[in-house]
């Protein structure tokens, strides 16, 4: 089977709690696949995060990546390298006293030699726009930046797969922007796996895939257009349209469709131009 993760029928409940976090849960993720996780808060989105990275391991159903089955134990520490996650506050991920001995972090466990270490270090501080930084402490950084380095210190273990629980809700626009620039680069030039996990559909939009969930159970699934286009079913689920579907679902109702100027609108400047456009059509 192509892909990197498999969910097969996956259900869980936390001990002692009598209901199911997650029921019946099945998906594939295609290598290089940038998907979002969305769903209202307490619908499983954490909880499913952690069976994708081994963290919990299944008792009904199986989780299986790169190939590995997280249920063999020997299959653990390949997957902790192969899988890298950032989280929602830059505050509790942060660890050092600089940001390059932050990035470096992972890498002093992982035994890597100092020299290729120190390259490394480099070239992803680099890449993520945080040179001059090297030597600052992470706490005097702005949040972007602060996430900016947990990305970078994810990113220098070299992961196939990424995780990103909510890591732009604690920031602000500016910051939230720094990071979803790193991340549709990261789709547009290298071959990572990307799962993100948020509540901002207006990100999730930017994706190639969203999935849906709602009380543990997966109700949607596909293209973001057609996903986050799905009135009912957002309603459904507490979820409200992304901003630019908002716009060309009121227009479309007053009898002017966008989709038929550009039908792959997803920034706020491909919905701009399309007004325009439609606007000299007329
Ligand atoms: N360690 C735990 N023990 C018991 N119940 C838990 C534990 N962690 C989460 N839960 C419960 O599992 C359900 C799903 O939680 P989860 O954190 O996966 O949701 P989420 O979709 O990530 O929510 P949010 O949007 O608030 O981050 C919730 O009802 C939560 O209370
Ligand atoms: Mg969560």
């Amino acid at each position: 089977m192509q892909g990197t993760i498999h969910v097969d029928s996956l259900t869980f409940q936390f001990q002692g709690n009598g209901e199911n976090v997650l029921t019946d849960i099945s998906l594939s993720l295609r290598a290089g696949e940038w998907v979002s996780i969305v769903g209202h808060n307490g619908s499983g989105k954490s909880t499913l995060a952690k069976f994708l990275n081994g963290l919990l391991i299944p008792v009904t159903g199986d989780v299986t990546i790169l190939g590995m089955n997280t249920k063999d134990f020997n299959n653990q520490p390949l997957i902790r390298k192969k899988v890298s996650m950032v989280f929602q506050n830059p505050d509790n991920q942060l660890v050092a006293p600089t940001v390059a001995d932050d990035v470096a972090f992972g890498l002093e466990n992982a035994g890597v030699p100092f020299k290729e270490m120190q390259a490394r270090v480099r070239n992803t501080i680099h890449t993520l726009g945080l040179s001059g930084l090297e030597n600052s402490e992470p706490s005097r950084l702005s949040g972007g930046q602060k996430q900016r380095v947990a990305l970078a210190g994810a990113l220098v273990l070299q992961p196939e797969i990424l995780i990103l629980d909510e890591a732009t809700s604690m920031l602000d626009p500016i910051g939230k922007k720094e990071v979803m620039d790193q991340v549709q680069r990261l789709r547009r030039e290298t071959e990572l796996t990307i799962v993100m996990i948020t509540h901002d559909l207006n990100e999730a939009l930017m994706s190639d895939r969203v999935i849906v969930l709602k009380e543990g159970r997966i109700v949607g699934d596909g293209p973001p257009l057609e996903v986050l286009s799905h009135s009912e079913m957002l309603a459904d689920t507490n979820l409200i349209h992304p901003f630019i579907i908002e716009i060309m679902e009121g227009l479309k109702g007053k009898g002017y469709d966008l989709r038929e100027v550009n039908n792959t609108i997803i920034t706020e400047q491909e919905l701009v131009d399309a007004i325009w456009k439609l606007k000299q059509m007329m």
